[in-house]
């Protein structure tokens, strides 16, 4: 079974933390951190230097740090062949697991075993990469990770055209319970225009643990609480 807090809400935006910007020497102090300041997921950046050009961490660092919180651990796996890993990841201690579609031939298959393994599918999709790259498997995945950066580090700027494209996802999946998850550059600023577009995961590193007081960018991210339909 997976993680409840992995279930689909479209009423309620959730916020996950990138630990990628935390302190990598007190990761488990820094994920407890997030967990009391009401983060609802902890994104975990993996990168393997080929499919990005940033090397990060793997399943022995995540096995370590799921004893440090009960949190739903969104796994955002940003390497080649992914396949090569998904059931070290699930063993670690994923509960949702996101490949990238432009590093995923069949992307069907790929799908299909994540959630053979029991975790949430999630497919990823860079900036240059169209929407409509997934429109043959919009049943075989539980969420969609738009990227507002090109993917590798913390820190950059959000690309404007990706609330077009969260709108565009959003229409393409109509009432599929699929979460709409956007990564990368996203701040207090500009949170209420990814949530207006369709976005209910955000994902949040610099704008977390950059911040100086990190409850209050939490609920900063957020938005107004105002959710169009
Ligand atoms: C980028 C990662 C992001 C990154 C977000 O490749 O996927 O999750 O950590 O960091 P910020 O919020 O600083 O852009
Ligand atoms: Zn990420």
């Amino acid at each position: 079974m997976s993680h409840p807090a992995t279930e689909f809400m479209p009423d309620k935006v959730l916020i996950a933390p990138s630990i990628l910007s935390a302190d990598f020497a007190k990761l488990g102090e820094e994920i407890k951190r997030i967990e009391a300041a009401g983060a609802d997921w902890v994104h975990v950046d993996v990168m393997d230097g080929m499919f990005v050009p940033n090397l990060t961490i793997g399943p022995p660092i995540i096995k370590a740090i799921r004893k440090a919180t009960g949190l739903p651990f969104d796994v955002h796996l940003m390497i080649e062949q992914p396949d090569r890993y998904l059931a070290d990841f699930k063993k670690a201690g994923a509960d949702v697991l996101t490949v990238h579609a432009e590093a995923c031939p069949h992307l069907h298959r790929t799908l299909s075993e994540i959630r053979n393994l029991g975790c949430k599918a999630g497919v990823s999709l860079n900036p240059s990469t169209p929407v409509s790259v997934i429109g043959d498997v919009l049943d075989n995945l539980d969420l969609i990770l738009i990227m507002s950066v090109n993917p590798g580090f913390g820190g950059q700027s959000f690309i404007s055209n990706t609330i077009a494209k969260l709108a565009e996802t959003k229409a393409l999946i109509g009432k599929r319970p699929i979460h709409i998850e956007v990564d990368g550059g996203i701040t207090p600023a500009n949170a209420q225009s990814v949530i207006d577009a369709g976005a209910r995961v955000l994902v949040a590193g610099s704008a977390v643990f950059g911040a100086p007081d990190i409850p209050k960018a939490i609920a900063g991210l957020r938005g107004t609480n105002i959710i169009k339909k």
